[in-house]
This record gives C-alpha cells, sequence and structure tokens, in this order.
C-alpha cells in the first residue's frame, strides 16, 4: 500500500457529487446556501457513523440510556439555557461590497473578498426562529433548536424516574441542530442545519475532572477505532476567552480537514450550569438524591459532543486514496468495514442466463445481512474500480467456472487479493471479514485459501 495521498476539498467534493454521496440542497434551483442532501451512498454512510457511535456509547454500555427529543422546544428552555442572549456572533458588513462576516474571523477587520472597512460589529443570534400556530404572533415564537443537549436537560428527572439510573450515567441523543451561521463553507464542515451526536454525563461535580478525561480519551479513540489515522487527529484546549457561555472547560478533537485543524468534536464540562438554569426557571427540581450519603446535589455534566456531517467528513478524507494502476489511477475509499455503504458486491462475469440465475441467488441470499450492490455493467476490472471508489471492502465474482465446481472468488478492496471458496461457505467467510478477520485463515478450522493477486 503506498503512503496515503493527501487529498483535497475539491476531489472530495466531485466524488461524492460523481458517486452519489452529498448533493448541494436543492440543487435545481441552484442550491440552498450551505445545506446540504445526501444521496443513496451518503445516507449509508451516515447511518453507519451514527450505528457505530450508538453502538459505542449506549448499546454496550451500562451507564447511558438513549433519548429522542422534539427539536422544537418550549422557548423558555432558550432564555433558561443563555442562548437567548449568549448564543451570538458578530456580525460585521463590508461597506464597499455589502458582504457579511463574523467580526472575529476577519484578520485586520477588512472585507476578505475586497479589502473594504467593514462597520462596527453587532451581535447576531444564531437561532433560527419560527412561528408556531397560524398566527404569527410574539406568543408563538419558538426557535429550531441549536443543540440537542437541551432536550436532554429538560428531560434529566423523567429519566431518572423512569430508567432508576444512578449517578455517574449519561443520556445520549443523535439528532438534527440548526444554527444560522454567518459564515459556511468548506463543504459540509460548516452547514446551517446539521446533525449532532451528543452525550450529557452526569456526575457528582468531585469527580467531573476525572471524567472529562476519561470522555476525551475515550472519544478520540472511537476515531481511531473506525479508522481515522492518528496522526490526523489532535486535542486542542479551548482558551478561557474561547470558552461557549455554560463550559468550564471545554477540549476540541481536532482533525487535519483538507483546509487545515479543525474541531471535530468538543467535549466540554459544563458543571451544573445548565440544570441550575433549569430548576430556576422552571421552578421544577433538578438534584439528585444519593441514597448512600442521604445528599441532594446537582450533578455535573461532561458532554462529548460530535458532528455527524463533520464525522462523515473526516471518515471520507481519511478513507481517500489513489495509487497507480496500470496506466491509470485507482481511487480508493478505504473505509472501515463498520463505514463503508456497500459491504459487498456480486460481480457475475457475464450476463449469460446460467451465471445470472447462480449470482442473483448469492446477491438475495447476501442482503439479507448487508447492503449490497448487483453489477453487471462493462468489464470485470472497471467494476471493481467502480466499487473500490465507493469504498466497498469486498466483490464476489461469479465465472463460468463456479458452474462446475460451486466455487466463488472474494476480491479484497485494499490488497487486492483475491481467494476462491465454495458458494456454501461465502456468507460465513464474509460475516468474519466484516468483524476484521484476517481475509485468508478462517476462524473455523483454521484453513487457509489459496490467495491470488487480481490480473
Ligand atoms: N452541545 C454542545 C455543542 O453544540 P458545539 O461545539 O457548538 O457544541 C458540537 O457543537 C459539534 O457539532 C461540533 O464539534 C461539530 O462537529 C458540530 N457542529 C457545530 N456547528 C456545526 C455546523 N454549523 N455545521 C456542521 N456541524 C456543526
Amino acid at each position: 500500500m503506498t503512503e496515503p495521498a493527501k487529498v483535497s476539498m475539491e476531489k472530495i467534493v466531485s466524488l461524492s457529487q460523481r458517486r452519489g454521496f452529498i448533493f448541494p440542497s436543492s440543487e435545481i434551483y441552484g442550491g440552498l446556501s450551505s445545506c446540504w442532501d445526501y444521496g443513496p451512498l451518503g445516507v449509508e454512510l451516515k447511518r453507519n457513523i451514527k450505528q457505530a457511535w450508538w453502538q459505542t456509547v449506549v448499546q454496550e454500555r451500562d451507564d447511558m440510556v438513549g433519548l429522542d427529543t422534539s427539536i422544537l422546544t418550549h422557548p423558555q428552555t432558550w432564555a433558561a439555557s443563555g442562548h437567548l442572549e449568549g448564543f451570538v456572533d458578530p456580525l460585521v458588513e463590508c461597506k464597499s461590497c455589502h458582504l457579511r462576516w463574523r467580526g472575529d474571523d476577519l484578520k485586520d477587520n477588512s472585507c476578505p473578498s475586497c479589502g473594504g472597512e467593514v462597520t462596527e460589529p453587532r451581535l447576531f443570534n444564531l437561532m433560527f426562529k419560527t412561528f408556531m400556530g397560524p398566527i404569527e404572533e410574539d406568543a408563538s415564537v419558538v426557535y429550531l433548536r441549536p443543540e440537542t443537549a437541551q432536550g436532554i436537560f429538560v428531560n434529566f428527572q423523567n429519566v431518572l424516574n423512569t430508567t432508576r439510573k444512578r449517578l455517574p450515567f449519561g443520556i445520549a441523543q443523535i439528532g438534527k441542530a440548526f444554527r444560522n451561521e454567518i459564515t459556511t463553507g468548506n463543504f459540509i464542515f460548516r452547514s446551517r442545519e446539521f446533525e449532532q451526536m451528543e452525550i450529557e454525563f452526569f456526575v457528582k461535580p468531585e469527580t467531573a475532572e476525572e471524567w472529562f478525561k476519561y470522555w476525551r480519551e475515550e472519544r478520540l479513540n472511537w476515531y481511531v477505532k473506525l479508522g481515522i489515522k492518528k496522526e490526523n487527529l489532535k486535542l486542542r484546549q479551548h482558551a478561557k476567552g474561547e470558552l461557549a457561555h455554560y463550559a468550564r472547560a471545554c477540549d476540541d478533537i481536532d482533525y487535519l480537514f483538507p483546509m487545515g485543524w479543525a474541531e471535530l468534536e468538543g467535549v466540554a464540562n459544563r458543571g451544573d450550569f445548565d440544570l441550575v438554569q433549569h430548576a430556576n426557571a422552571s421552578g421544577k427540581g433538578m438534584t439528585y438524591f444519593d441514597d448512600e450519603t442521604k445528599e441532594h446535589f446537582i450533578p455535573y455534566i461532561i458532554e462529548p459532543s460530535a458532528g455527524v456531517d463533520r464525522s462523515a467528513l473526516a471518515f471520507l478524507c481519511d478513507a481517500y486514496d489513489e495509487e497507480p494502476d496500470k496506466d491509470e489511477m485507482r481511487v480508493v475509499l478505504r473505509f472501515h468495514p463498520a463505514l463503508a455503504p456497500v459491504k459487498v458486491a456480486v460481480l457475475p462475469l457475464s450476463r449469460r442466463e446460467q451465471l445470472v440465475t447462480v449470482a442473483k441467488q448469492i446477491y438475495a441470499d447476501l442482503r439479507q445481512c448487508w447492503m449490497v450492490q448487483y453489477d453487471d455493467a462493462q468489464s470485470i476490472g472497471r467494476r471493481y474500480r467502480r466499487q473500490d471508489e465507493i469504498g466497498t471492502p469486498f466483490c464476489v465474482t461469479i465465472d463460468f467456472q463456479s458452474l462446475e465446481d460451486e466455487q466463488v472468488t472474494i476480491r479484497e478492496r485494499d490488497s487486492m487479493n483475491q481467494i476462491r471458496l465454495p458458494i456454501a461457505e461465502l456468507k460465513q467467510t464474509l460475516e468474519a471479514k466484516l468483524e476484521g478477520e484476517d481475509l485468508f485463515v478462517l476462524p473455523a478450522g483454521g484453513k487457509v485459501w489459496k490467495v491470488e493477486k487480481e490480473v
């Protein structure tokens, strides 16, 4: 395997559009600024990312439960949380070309587009406003949530009462969030509608520091486990002046995106800020009763907050590779099998009826377990390249010999190695391979298949 190519954003955008990962939103009308639509492969990638996250942080843990709260939340939520007042960015406008910018993004207080003078900054609230009910009046103003977290805080007592969880425990949620960002860009990195995967982990205040460190490591390792190269990830501590209004401390997990290092996920210590604010504003108790010490107190919250879209972008960039292949360049997405949108492609060598019958049978069988593609168009080499470009880990080829010996070929994406094995053992072998077993040593019986290179 050659050194991974440093990929440009143009290549990722082009591949995403060409192969159906991501399209500009409402493209036929010229696109809607900073909104994106996920195509047939993009939706699989996103589902796999969310599934992997849910499995790690909810399914495999005793101390976590899930939640799915509404996007429209009682407006008092946002007054209490400090978002109405504090979720603002400084907006400036160029006096010459009238483009608008975030004041704190400008280096020398001049317009990045034309160099013109900009206005004094005014604070701009990032929450999207809409109206509940048929009459547009102030009383019915509601906001699209800018983070999923608040839905968790306002349900803290509900979860406590219905699950009988004891501290430390967490509540996890995946869902859409909306921010009327002043400047967007870098493809899906910063958009106005995006998805978050958030954990609010409730702990005894004196253990908050320990849990903060724990989650920082845990979350960093999750990306590595799913294939992101260690050298492309780093932790960055927020400076005091940079902290969100609710945070006592925050470390970002930064990824080396094509445009440079930038935040992939934030891990914050929110202290008791949110629960205290909601207790005061709602008049409802937000305390926890410790039945060992017989104390009532408000827990501290450690919050690992990740973006689904930013994760998708990071996984795409990290998986992208190019290598010389005969006279062409082979483009490969080296996705971890758990994230690959398509796990297996079934490729009959020809469209002859007998071959098609066998291939279709294999296809029907395998798709009960995984997302599988059936492709019988063009040469086998071209079909392999098409699958490489979308990151399919395995191709199964059915040839004329298969009709005689009831064997097929599995071809592996990264090494391009091939093995031939009985159809009867195909599913079990693929299952083991997708779970990460060495491709050519079968767990059952320790059999070693003859390995050949793709020709
Ligand atoms: N509840 C805490 C919170 O929302 P944040 O750092 O503002 O913290 C968490 O957002 C994560 O959500 C970010 O690390 C990023 O992955 C994602 N995110 C935030 N704003 C985004 C945007 N405009 N577009 C895409 N993803 C965004």
